[in-house]
């Protein structure tokens, strides 16, 4: 899979038949309360973590369903892996261990909101390894730990080096 192609289309999913396939079936999690308060937070320089969870979903649906594994279950513990409220960004508004604890509070939070299967549990949980504990074990939890990191570098990097028009700029005005 080319990651770059692949991430470019996140950012435009309509546009895509693959994209449209993702909509579809992860249409339920993707209009829920939860997944739509992350529209008002930042995440990654001038992306937001809206952006983030879609981006990382959609490349690990991608992923999955190329190599024949569970990918509607990657991609929605995927789009649930980052859910926690908070403005990391912000000292004073995170947990002092904040790169070790977000995996479990967004765990939390997804639990109390949604019927989880054990893989998507396992996504959530592991998805900060090594920095953090659990290690992924099954090969839907090791692409998404994979794709969490691919995505967070290409947005550090779109945010640095994309023009004024990019559609990968966080959009202030939805604050
Ligand atoms: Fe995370
Ligand atoms: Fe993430």
């Amino acid at each position: 899979m080319n990651y770059f192609r692949e991430y470019r289309r996140s950012l435009n999913l309509e546009r895509y038949e693959s994209g449209r396939e993702f909509l579809i079936d992860m249409k339920a999690t993707l209009s829920s309360r939860e997944i739509e308060r992350l529209k008002v937070l930042k995440h990654h320089m001038r992306v937001g973590r809206y952006q983030h969870v879609l981006s990382v979903s959609y490349l690990s649906y991608m992923l999955a369903r190329e190599r024949g594994l569970s990918y509607i279950e990657t991609a929605r513990g995927a789009l649930l892996h980052d859910l926690y409220y908070y403005d990391w960004t912000q000292r004073d508004k995170r947990p002092k261990r904040h790169n070790r604890l977000h995996p479990s509070i967004a765990l939390k939070n997804a639990e109390s909101a949604f019927e989880l299967t054990p893989l998507e549990r396992e996504i959530i949980a592991s998805h900060m390894w090594p920095i953090a504990q659990p290690r992924p074990e099954s090969a839907e939890a090791k692409i998404v730990n994979r794709m969490d990191k691919v995505c967070s570098n290409l947005e550090i990097a779109y945010s640095l080096f994309s023009g004024k028009k990019s559609s990968v700029r966080f959009k202030k005005e939805k604050q």
